[in-house]
């Protein structure tokens, strides 16, 4: 018995000695490349984590870092963990080309909170079925035709309950809107029967939110017909893999509603960072609702062509998240050795394309802090209109608020429709002003890793005088 025990000993310390071996030649070969990449002097422990802090959190950083090193440059995160940023489309889509798909390791903490088994965590051949499934739900116009009478609803109530009932007239009212566009998107996620979670944890719509999921846990899909087809969690529910059983188990749908609701959460931003670009920029406001009055005629739009066909609105969003409303960084793992010219990228270390940063270029985006919407558009030689450009910025990967590659975000479509709707109601019934000078200026800080309004977005909203004719 002690002869079993010893031998065992004496494999788990073979086994112990080898994963250290191993990760120390990882470690020095990491170290011996990566100190060739242009990049600041790391501390041996917390590697670059002071200089992040001192610039005010990664986003920031990753800005100066490209600054001062140019297009690739790499950062310790931590005692050897290597980083490499690229601010450059084109060198991004060369080392793109081995297809990365895994994001890092260290989003592992957030299982619980996005769910084990939802996408976000799946690879491979299952991650790509698993998309497809995603995509035929989210982008499909069968969802969000359905869910457009019920969004026209809420946005009518809101924008009512802004104007308190029509009862202001010429004066406007002046509203903040981080907290406004943040409190109507979160109505227009209960629509969809998974919202308001996750809130504060263990407030009572957590508590709700647990309860719903539960029941998908307990209950048969059969019993959600009575809910309808359109609503999100019955098209998740109803999915049909390619031998037609059920594409998602219960666990799977529970897990899934998980990283929607991270998808969804901060989507509000791109909503009142758009509005605010269009109080200052009174002439690009003119031209939206132009367009819009002449789409809608009045109307609440009735299908989500009436929402695509709004080219100039959707090029102001667009225009807004290059400039300040996307997410901040996007995360591959190096799954294999990239040389790109002169540089070598080695297996294991972390690829960070920094969206503000290639945003920002001006070698694919002049006069980069501008807001020009235009740049989106082109003309259409056969109706003499604006079509959208097919490479915003002239590079596949110059406009990348979505991400890139065989990760990108699912909710890309979904997000850019829902918000042309918002800002559609409202340029049609209200003219969007700055109510003061100081209100111009936005000041940010990075929570998150994306840029947040640390004063608040104050707006004011006055009735047209002379709207088209309302329904
Ligand atoms: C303006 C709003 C949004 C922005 C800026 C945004 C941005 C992003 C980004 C940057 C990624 C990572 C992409 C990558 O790694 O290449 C992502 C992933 C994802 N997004 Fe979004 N997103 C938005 C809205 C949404 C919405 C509304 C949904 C769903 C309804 C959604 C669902 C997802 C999903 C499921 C993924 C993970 C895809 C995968 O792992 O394969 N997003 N999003």
């Amino acid at each position: 018995m002690l002869e079993v025990i010893e031998i065992a000993a004496i494999a788990a310390v073979g086994v112990l000695l080898t994963y250290i071996l191993t990760a120390a030649s990882h470690h020095r070969r990491l170290k011996e490349v990566g100190n060739k990449l242009p990049g600041p002097r790391e501390s041996f422990l917390w590697g670059n984590a002071a200089d992040m802090q001192a610039q005010g959190g990664l986003v920031l950083f990753l800005d100066h870092l490209h600054e001062r090193y140019g297009p690739i440059a790499r950062f310790w995160e931590g005692m050897g963990s290597l980083s490499i940023s690229i601010n450059d489309p084109q060198l991004l889509e060369q080392v793109n080309a081995i297809r990365l798909e895994k994001r890092v390791d260290g989003l592992d903490f957030l299982k619980g909170l996005l769910g084990a088994r939802g996408i976000g965590y799946t690879s491979g051949a299952q991650a790509k079925a698993r998309r497809q499934l995603w995509h035929s739900v989210l982008s499909g116009q069968p969802f969000q035709q359905s869910m457009l009478p019920a969004f026209n609803t809420t946005v009518e109530a809101t924008l009512k309950r802004w104007s308190k009932n029509g009862e202001i007239q010429g004066e406007g009212v002046v509203i903040e809107f981080n907290t406004a566009a943040r409190v109507l998107w979160l109505q227009l996620n209960q629509r969809l029967r998974y919202s308001a979670f996750p809130s504060l944890p263990f407030s009572s719509a957590w508590r709700e939110k647990r309860r719903l999921l539960t029941f998908i846990h307990t209950e048969e899909a059969e019993s959600h017909k009575d809910w309808g087809t359109g609503d999100l969690l019955s098209l998740l529910i109803a999915a049909k893999g390619q031998d037609g059983t059920p594409a998602f188990s219960p666990a799977e749908v529970h897990d899934e509603v998980l990283t929607l609701l991270f998808g969804v959460y901060d989507n509000s931003k791109i909503l009142s960072h758009t509005l605010h670009q269009l109080a200052c920029h009174p002439g690009a406001q003119q031209t939206a609702r132009e367009e819009v009055d002449a789409a809608w005629s009045g109307q609440p739009p009735r299908t989500i062509q009436a929402l695509i066909s709004l080219r100039y609105l959707h090029a102001c969003l667009q225009e807004t998240l290059r400039l300040s409303a996307g997410r901040g960084v996007i995360w591959r793992v190096m799954e294999q050795d990239v040389w790109v010219g002169k540089f070598l990228l080695p297996r294991n270390a972390t690829l960070v394309a920094p969206t503000a940063s290639v945003h920002s270029n001006p070698d694919y985006w002049p006069e980069p802090s501008k807001f020009k919407p235009e740049r989106f558009l082109e003309t259409d030689p056969s109706t003499g209109g604006w079509r959208p450009v097919k490479h915003p910025g002239g590079h596949s990967l110059a406009f990348i608020p979505f991400g890139f590659g065989l990760r990108n975000c699912l909710g890309q479509k979904y997000a850019l429709n829902t918000a042309t709707l918002i800002l559609g109601y409202i340029l049609q019934r209200f003219t969007v002003e700055l109510p003061t000078k100081a209100d111009r200026q936005l000041h940010f800080k990075e929570e998150n890793l994306s840029l947040e309004s640390t004063d608040g977005i104050h707006l004011r909203l006055t009735p047209r005088l002379s709207p088209v004719s309302q329904a």
